[in-house]
C-alpha cells in the first residue's frame, strides 16, 4: 500500500472543491460539498446552467447545512474556466454528460491543471474510471469513482469505487471525510457496473417489467404491493416514470450488453411505450397519465 502524505495530512474544508458540470447531478453534488462552510466552484460551459446551479445551491444550502452536525453554508462560485475552477482544490468531481470521449478529454485536462494532490472523482453511472484514469498523466492513482445519490432530506448516499489502481489512501480519505458533509459513503469492494444500489434496483425494475409484460399484474398493482410490503413512497413503475422511460431503457440496454442472456421482455415493453411517445412524467404519459 502506497502512502500519499499530501492527501493524508490534508484537512477539510480548508481548500475549495470543484464540480465540473452544473446539470442535474453537478448542482446536487455542489450543494452537499458546500455544506461545511467551504468554497465550491461549479464549472459549466453553459451560462444558463451555471446560473441555475448557483441558484439551486443558494436556495437549498441553509437548510442542508443546518441539518449537518458542524455544518455551515459555504460559498458557491460559478465559473467558465477550468484552470480557475480547479486552482488549489482538494477534490474535483466530474458530472458531465455520460460520454466516454468527453470524460477522457476532461480527465486528461484535469491531470494537467488540478493540484497534484487533488482527488479526481467521476460521478459516471456506467463508466468505471478504469476506462479513463490513464488519461491523467500526473498521479493517475488519485482518480476514483464517486457515485452520488441524494434525495433530500433523508437520502444522501455516495458510493465510492476504486478505478482498480486508485491509491487506497484516496479511498480511505473519502470514506472518512464525506460524512463530514452529511453524506453516507459506501465502499464498492470490486468493480461493479451499476455500483451497489443501481444493480439491485435494475433487478427490481426488470422483474417488475416482466410481471407487467406477462400480464401477471398491472403496474398499479405492482406499485401498490410495494407500498404495502416495503412501505416505499412510490413503487417501481411510478419511479421509472419519474426517471424517464428513455433513460430506463438506455440503462437496461447497457446492462444487457454486459450480460448476455438478460431477458428481452422488459426492453420490449419499454420500446413499445416509447414508440407511442410515452416517456414518463416528462411527456405527460408513461405507465401513468400525468395530464394536469
Ligand atoms: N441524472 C441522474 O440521476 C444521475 C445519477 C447518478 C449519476 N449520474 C451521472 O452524472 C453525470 C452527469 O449527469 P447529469 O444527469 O447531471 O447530466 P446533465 O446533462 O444534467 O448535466 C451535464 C452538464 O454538463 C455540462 N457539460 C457538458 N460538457 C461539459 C464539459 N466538457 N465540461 C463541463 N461541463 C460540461 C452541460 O452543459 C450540463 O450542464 C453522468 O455521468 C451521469 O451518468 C446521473
Amino acid at each position: 500500500m502506497r502512502n500519499s502524505p499530501e492527501i493524508v495530512e490534508f484537512t477539510v474544508p480548508d481548500r475549495p472543491a470543484a464540480v465540473v458540470g452544473a446539470g442535474t447531478m453537478g448542482r446536487r453534488i455542489a450543494l452537499m460539498l458546500a455544506a461545511r462552510g467551504g468554497e465550491v466552484r461549479i464549472l459549466d460551459p453553459s451560462a444558463e446552467q451555471r446560473a441555475a446551479a448557483a441558484g439551486f445551491v443558494t436556495d437549498q444550502l441553509p437548510q442542508v447545512a443546518a441539518d449537518i452536525p458542524g455544518g455551515a453554508p459555504g460559498t458557491v462560485v460559478p465559473l467558465e474556466d477550468l484552470a480557475d475552477a480547479v486552482r488549489d482544490t482538494w477534490l474535483v468531481v466530474e458530472a458531465i454528460p455520460e460520454r466516454l470521449d468527453l470524460k477522457r478529454d476532461l480527465f486528461a485536462e484535469l491531470g494537467r491543471t488540478a493540484p497534484e494532490d487533488a482527488i479526481l472523482a467521476s460521478n459516471s453511472s456506467s463508466y468505471s474510471t478504469r476506462l479513463f484514469a490513464d488519461a491523467v498523466t500526473v498521479r493517475p492513482e488519485r482518480v476514483v469513482n464517486t457515485h452520488f445519490f441524494t434525495q433530500l432530506p433523508a437520502c444522501r448516499i455516495v458510493e465510492v469505487m476504486s478505478s482498480g489502481t486508485t491509491d487506497p489512501d484516496v479511498m480511505k480519505r473519502l470514506m472518512t471525510v464525506l460524512p463530514e458533509f452529511g453524506l453516507r459513503p459506501y465502499e464498492v469492494r470490486g468493480e461493479s457496473t451499476g455500483f451497489i444500489f443501481n444493480r439491485i434496483w435494475a433487478a427490481i425494475k426488470r422483474e417488475s417489467l416482466m410481471v407487467a409484460a406477462e400480464g401477471v399484474a398491472t403496474p398499479e398493482d405492482v406499485d401498490e404491493i410495494f407500498r404495502d410490503t416495503l412501505g416505499t413512497p412510490v413503487g417501481p413503475f411510478r419511479a421509472m416514470d419519474q426517471v424517464g422511460l428513455d433513460v430506463v431503457l438506455d440503462v437496461e440496454e447497457h446492462y444487457a450488453k454486459e450480460r448476455p442472456g438478460t431477458p428481452e421482455g422488459p426492453r420490449q415493453l419499454l420500446r413499445m411505450l416509447l414508440d407511442q411517445g410515452y416517456l414518463g412524467a416528462k411527456s405527460g404519459r408513461g405507465f401513468y397519465s400525468y395530464d394536469g
